[in-house]
């Protein structure tokens, strides 16, 4: 397979748009395709807000060069037909995801890779009936795809062995760090670590155990500190005198009998959601929202400035 130099981008909201810039940042060059004009109508606009922001920051050099490989295409057809690699970023609907992946389908090149950003779905639910289902995976990324780099890559049954370790390969040469999960599981690593986390939280929050306040800062200035460089297995093994071993001898049983609390999952209940979401308005008004996601990318840009220093 040859190198990924022409990208389609199809769906171009929140990680849509972040995606162009993690192709068009590395020199390949981007077609952007969205069903709404509207936002065919701005994406470039909000694409270089965002450049020239990493730009403050050192993340990127020439916004114009990198501004100047994308473009904004009217269909779907012109955006796909002479991609090497598609980047699908429509809704998390299987519906939707069915319907553009038959379209995509049958505008791309037959070796073209389809690639689609879905958060959870597995590619199996919505690409069965594509004639090329062999070309089509999930890329599932992080918000914002050009700031948070890590992407899981997914196989369907169908997809081409020799896919995935073509994309994990151009992907780090994109910038992006590519994670494989072997085979579908609904909500892939990233968001079933997440879930665990989250379904623990709601939970102590309901039994009354703390605010949902100092339940965000046990993560945020403490837990989170260490997790933006190294991961919970890393993190076990540097915490005991003996490792990893060493940790689960002393902490193993705390952990198993933690587990056993847990036996019935419960939803996230209305009158549940509505007392955290009241604590949380009271904490950042709703009309707040928009700002503090903008504090929220620049902290992130700088935190990635930083790693990217380090080198490690
Ligand atoms: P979004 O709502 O910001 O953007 C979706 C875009 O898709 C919209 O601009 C919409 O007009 C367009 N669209 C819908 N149907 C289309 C069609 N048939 N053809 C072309 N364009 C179409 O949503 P967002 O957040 O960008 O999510 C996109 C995908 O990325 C979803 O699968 C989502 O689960 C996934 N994702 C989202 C993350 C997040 O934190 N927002 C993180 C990682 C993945």
């Amino acid at each position: 397979m040859q190198p990924i130099r022409n990208v389609a981008i199809v769906g171009a909201g929140l990680v849509g748009s972040g995606w162009a810039i993690v192709f068009a940042r590395s020199g390949a060059t981007v077609r952007v395709y969205d069903a709404e004009a509207s936002i065919r109508a701005s994406v470039l606009d909000r694409i270089r807000d965002s450049l020239a922001d990493m730009r403050e920051v050192g993340l990127v050099d020439d916004v114009d060069a990198i501004a100047g490989r994308i473009t904004v295409a009217d269909t779907l057809g012109d955006a796909v037909s002479d991609a090497d690699y598609i980047q699908e970023s429509v809704f998390e609907r299987v519906d939707v995801k069915t319907a553009i992946s038959l379209a995509i389908d049958a505008a791309m090149r037959p070796d073209a890779i389809v690639g689609s950003s879905s958060s959870g779905i597995p590619a199996s639910a919505f690409t069965e009936g594509c004639v090329h289902r062999s070309r089509f995976l999930v890329s599932h990324p992080v918000n914002p795809p050009h700031l948070v780099p890590v992407v899981e890559l997914v196989p369907a049954p169908w997809t081409d062995p020799a896919i995935v370790p073509f994309l994990r390969t151009e992907m780090a040469r994109f910038g992006q760090v590519p994670v494989v999960v072997n085979r579908e599981i609904a909500g892939f690593i990233l968001n079933r670590l997440q879930g665990a986390l989250l379904n623990e939280a709601w939970a102590l929050f309901e039994e009354g155990y703390a605010s949902a306040a100092d339940i965000d800062a046990t993560v945020a200035h403490g837990l989170g500190l260490r997790w933006s460089f190294m991961g919970p297995f890393e993190t076990i093994d540097l915490n005991a005198p003996g490792g990893v071993a060493d940790y689960a001898q002393r902490l193993g049983p705390l952990y198993h009998s933690v587990a056993q609390d847990r036996t019935e999952p419960k939803p996230w209940s209305e009158g549940l959601v509505g007392k955290v979401a009241a604590e949380r308005r009271e904490a950042l008004p709703g009309e707040s929202l928009a700002d503090r996601r903008a504090w929220r990318d620049g902290r992130l840009m700088r935190l990635v400035a930083h790693k990217q220093a380090q080198k490690d």
